[in-house]
């Protein structure tokens, strides 16, 4: 096949692994092109701004425009571009350095930047612009969460008379549907778009400014992270508002499981560990757990079970659940050790717990992507007992490095993690249902009955190794998503 008849996608988003990280989104906007740069009949690329977590990174960046002017009405009217070569792939950073050069990405531990809609806005229409001074038509373009959908709004609201986009198919993908974007009414007029847009057909939303809805009522399709959870957004419980709207659009709502990086995530080689280990021999993984115990002071010659988190600290993670859950839970045989950093309402909250069970909790409050592995690799089980989960990749990390994931069942979660049966020997990990104290500690108890148990555990830990969530079977999805786009007519608004 040759190039002229590749399907050009290019990927909006604000983050991206190795980059730039604050989640999962990054890992996905990090691996996901990289799979679909391998089908030949796709050309990739991926525009994000220049953070200062990606400048301090000092990759080899080649500056491909120094200078484009934007049709902005504030003050910021100008922005370079920097080319970044990624494996199969070009990434193109936005730099604005009053913009994104900053210290964290979106929030420090106090809240948010006050002005994320400029920012975001300003990045959206400057990924437009880039795309236009590349000369490079994009077949489909594919937004990432609030911060990319407002692109949606100037390709629908502010064409441009060259037709540039008349062609262009909008794949807007929600990765978190509580993040939505929400700024006060006189923000539109701020990032340059037509006040009309304020009104409950388009942009406006209990009085506020919605830039998620842009991505959701202006794309051609909408996808998100897990089947599961593009039936539950659709309903008042995890609709977050917006269920009506997706509700309308259920046509062209798509659910396409996350996948993992089998290779960037891998015991056999992982860089980050002490000790290596792989499906066949299992012996490096109690080399990883007692580093993992003495990291955090643990006694080394403990047969206790370690149960780890490795966790953003925000409300949808369910660490009011885990609070309320902790005198039951510590009075059981096992180790807990929480690696995270976020909110600091949370931060206080397990600071509290930490003080007072030194003996069994175990805190680390920051960023550490070599603790989060050892984590991965040393615990015996992984604790997730989130409110909800759009997909949530820990699970399947755990899994892919013999931990048995403690899940609550919701959104991707419950696509991923099967409850063990003893008498069938299926299954990978242990799930519970209600947002509740007894629950999350019943299963943590039918888990720890396993625990070194054969012939249960072998095969427990076996289950999970063999789960595959490879990115293959995403990317292909995605392909055959952005060919049913194509195959609709362009959508021409005014
Ligand atoms: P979310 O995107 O909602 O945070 P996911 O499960 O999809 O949840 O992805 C979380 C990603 O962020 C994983 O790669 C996880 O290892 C990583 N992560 C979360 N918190 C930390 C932390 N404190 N240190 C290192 N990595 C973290
Ligand atoms: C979001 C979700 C998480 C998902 C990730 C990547 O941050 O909270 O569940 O795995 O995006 O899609």
């Amino acid at each position: 096949m040759n190039a002229a008849t590749r399907i050009r996608v290019v990927f909006l988003t604000p983050e991206m692994a190795p980059l730039a990280k604050t989640g999962g989104l990054a890992d996905v906007t990090g691996a996901l092109p990289r799979y679909l740069a391998r089908n030949p009949r796709l050309e990739v690329m991926v525009i994000m701004p220049l953070h200062r977590e990606v400048r301090k990174k000092n990759l080899p960046l080649k500056t491909v425009f120094e200078r484009i002017m934007i049709d902005w009405p504030g003050s910021e009217k100008f922005f370079s571009v920097q080319e970044f070569q990624s494996e199969g792939f070009r990434v193109y950073l936005i730099d604005n350095p009053r913009l994104f050069d900053r210290d964290y990405l979106y929030s420090t531990p106090e809240g948010d930047y006050p002005d994320n809609g400029e920012r975001f806005a300003f990045f959206s229409l400057a990924a437009l612009e880039t795309l236009r001074a590349l000369s490079w038509k994009p077949d489909i373009i594919h937004a990432h969460d609030w911060q990319s959908s407002l692109a949606f709004a100037y390709l629908r609201h502010r064409p441009t008379a060259d037709g540039f986009f008349a062609e262009t198919r909008l794949l807007c993908t929600i990765h978190n549907l509580a993040y939505q974007g929400l700024f006060p009414p006189d923000l539109l007029g701020r990032v340059g778009l037509p006040g009309h847009l304020f009104n409950p057909e388009d942009l406006e939303f209990y009085g506020k400014v919605n830039f998620l809805k842009a991505g959701l009522l202006y794309s051609d399709a909408i996808s998100t992270v897990s089947p599961t959870y593009s039936r539950e957004i659709q309903t008042p419980e995890f609709g977050c508002g917006l269920e009506g709207v997706l509700r309308k659009r259920s046509d062209r709502l798509f659910g396409i499981l996350n996948g993992i990086d089998y290779l960037e995530w891998n015991p056999e080689t992982d860089p980050a560990l002490p000790a290596h280990y792989s499906r066949g021999n299992l012996a490096g993984k109690s080399v990883c757990r007692l580093e993992l115990l003495r990291y955090f002071n643990f006694p080394l010659d403990s047969a206790r079970p370690v149960v780890g988190m490795v966790s953003r600290l925000a409300g949808q993670k369910g660490f009011d659940l885990l609070a309320r859950s902790l005198d039951e839970l510590l009075k059981k045989e096992l180790y807990l050790v929480i690696l995270g950093t976020g909110e600091i309402e949370i931060q206080n909250l397990l600071v509290e717990a930490q003080k007072k069970y030194p003996g069994r909790l175990g805190l680390k409050i920051a960023f550490d992507d070599r603790l989060a592995r050892l984590i991965y690799a040393g615990s015996d089980f992984f604790l997730i007992p989130s409110r909800y989960e759009p997909c949530g990749l820990t699970q399947m990390y755990s899994l892919r490095y013999g931990t048995v994931p403690i899940v609550r069942s919701t959104g991707g979660l419950k696509d991923t993690v099967s409850e063990f049966n003893p008498a069938t020997l299926q299954g990978n990990g242990f799930l519970f249902e209600e947002y509740q104290t007894a629950p999350l500690v019943e299963a943590v108890s039918r888990a720890l009955t396993f625990y070194r148990k054969e012939p249960f555990w072998s095969r427990l830990v076996q289950n999970g190794l063999d789960s595959d969530f490879s990115w293959e079977k995403s990317a292909e999805d995605y392909f055959n998503l952005y060919r049913q786009l194509l195959s609709w007519p362009a959508a021409r608004f005014s």
